[in-house]
C-alpha cells in the first residue's frame, strides 16, 4: 500500500513514521509514505497557499490550484493501481476498523487531502467527485487533517498482511477482551492487593477463551 499525503506541515508525521510497527512496515515496504505539499505547487511568488472566504468568516481557506495539483503528481498516470483520495474532515463518514479493513484490502493507493486553517475550498471535492469521499476519525475538531490521517494510516496499515506478522489474532482479540494483564500476579497499591484473575493462570484454554468473551 502506498499513502500519498497532501500537506503544507509533513514534518507532523516524521516522529510517528519513525518508530514502531510503521517504521518497520516502510523498512519492509508493506507500506510506503510520500508526501506533496501544496506550496511547492504554488504559482504566485508568495507560495500563498490560503485565503480568505468569501462571504466573511474568520479564518483562511486553502485554494484549489495547489492541491489540485498536488493530487494530481499523487495521483500520476498509471491506470493499473487502485487510488482512493480521502479528504479528512470532521464531517466526514466516520473512520471504522471496517473502514480501515475494506480500504486496504480494495486499494493500491491512498491519498490523503490534509485541510488546515478553517478549512479548504469546496470546489476541491467537487473536482474529485466520485474518487474523493470525506473522512472523519470522529465527533470532535483537531487542528488539522494530518493528526487524522495518521491515526488512519496507522489503522489501514495494521490490516495489511505482514504488517502485524503472527501478531494480529491476538491484536484482534483484545477488541473483544479489553481486560489483559501481565506479570506480577498481585499489584499492591495503597494498601490493596490487585490480583491477575485465576482463570488466566489456569492454563485451561477453553476457560480463557470463555472468560475472555465476558470481559
Ligand atoms: N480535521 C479536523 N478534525 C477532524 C476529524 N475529526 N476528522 C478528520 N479530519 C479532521
Amino acid at each position: 500500500m502506498t499513502f500519498h499525503i497532501i500537506t503544507i506541515f509533513p514534518k507532523l508525521f516524521d516522529s510517528y513514521l519513525a518508530d514502531s510497527i510503521i517504521q518497520r512496515a516502510i523498512a519492509s515496504k508493506k507500506i510506503t509514505v510520500k508526501f506533496y505539499n501544496p506550496r511547492d505547487f504554488t504559482k504566485n511568488k508568495h507560495k500563498k497557499v490560503d485565503d480568505i472566504p468569501y462571504g466573511g468568516g474568520p479564518g483562511m481557506i486553502m485554494t484549489v490550484q495547489p492541491v489540485i495539483d498536488a493530487w494530481k503528481k499523487a495521483r500520476g498516470r498509471s491506470e493499473k493501481k487502485k487510488f482512493k483520495t480521502i479528504i479528512l474532515s470532521p464531517g466526514g463518514t466516520e473512520f471504522t476498523t471496517t473502514y480501515a479493513k475494506r480500504s486496504a484490502k480494495k486499494y493500491t493507493d491512498i491519498i490523503f487531502i490534509c485541510g488546515r486553517y478553517e478549512g479548504i475550498d469546496a470546489r476541491i471535492k467537487k473536482i474529485l467527485g466520485k474518487q474523493a469521499e470525506e473522512v472523519s476519525i470522529g465527533n470532535y475538531v483537531v487542528t488539522g487533517g494530518e493528526l487524522a490521517a495518521m491515526v488512519m494510516i496507522d489503522s489501514m496499515s495494521r490490516q495489511i498482511q505482514g504488517v502485524l506478522g503472527n501478531a494480529l489474532s491476538l491484536e484482534e482479540e483484545r477488541i473483544s477482551s479489553r481486560e489483559m494483564y501481565t506479570r506480577p500476579p498481585v499489584v499492591e497499591f495503597q494498601g490493596k492487593h490487585y490480583r491477575v484473575p485465576t482463570v488466566l493462570q489456569s492454563g485451561n484454554h477453553k476457560l480463557i477463551d470463555e472468560w475472555r468473551e465476558n470481559h
